[in-house]
């Protein structure tokens, strides 16, 4: 079964621009930045873009073709891991995010360069508006990014290694103008409705040894700061 773009909650976007505002103070001059995806992390490039134009010097690698136009249009000095393979600090999004700051990413589908560049930094500062936080992860959809070879059986696998763990939902393809979605690396992304993830380090692992999962949207061990917009401030959480 297949369900469109996105699955996304509404949120609140003043609380978004917010945790982005207050995630500029994590920046030094100098720095080289992974830059995420998202509206969160968009509104940060945004900000960004204002500093660099009144001087300040950073460089920033984006985790999506789309942050890479953003940050192109806003004067933001872009390179890769390539020319730079270690980050000081990536500043990106959430869909969710418990207690122990592990985090569902993805619902904008660019989960697997979101997690080569924050894989790749030295700090990952998160950015969410209130809503984000959880106590038990799960209640939103976890995008898997799949190889479109073989998806069938990747499929069956999934669900045989979550059926082990005790998880049952349904895997959805997404769709996006009713063809399945691509990401940036040409793959399909099945978004899993498990409901509550009681282990999230077991499921990352599990579906981590199927061969046609590329990656998935569990980031854990990952953000080391959590900044929550909320209505009339910001919350600094550090692990
Ligand atoms: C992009 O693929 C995602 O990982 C985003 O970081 C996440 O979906 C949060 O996006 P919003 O800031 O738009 O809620």
């Amino acid at each position: 079964m297949a369900r469109p773009m996105s699955g996304k909650a509404v949120g609140n976007d003043a609380e978004r621009v917010r945790a982005a505002g207050a995630a500029l103070d994590e920046v030094r001059s100098g720095m080289k930045l992974g830059l995420g995806s998202g509206r969160t992390a968009h509104h940060f490039v945004r900000l960004l873009g204002a500093r660099v134009r009144d001087g300040l010097s950073i460089v920033g690698v984006p985790t999506s073709e789309t942050t890479a136009q953003l940050a192109k249009a806003e004067g933001i000095p872009l390179a890769t891991l390539d020319d730079h393979p270690a980050l000081d600090l990536t500043v990106d999004g959430a869909d969710e995010i418990d207690r122990a700051f592990r985090l569902i990413k993805g619902g904008g589908g660019a989960l697997l360069r979101e997690k080569i560049v924050a894989s790749a930094s030295a700090r990952m500062v998160v950015i969410v508006d209130a809503g984000k936080l959880v106590d038990t992860l799960g209640a939103f959809p976890l995008p898997i990014e799949v190889t479109p070879f073989g998806l069938g059986a990747t499929r069956l696998a999934i669900e045989t290694a979550a059926g082990r763990l005790g998880l049952t939902g349904e895997l959805v393809l997404r769709i996006r103008d009713d063809q399945p979605f691509l990401t940036d690396g040409g793959h399909h992304i099945l978004d899993a409705s498990f409901g509550r993830i009681p282990d999230p380090e077991a499921l990352s692992t599990a579906l981590s040894a199927i061969p046609g999962v590329m990656e998935h949207g569990l980031f854990l061990n990952m953000a080391s700061v959590a900044i929550v917009g909320r209505e009339d401030d910001v919350e600094r959480l550090t692990r």
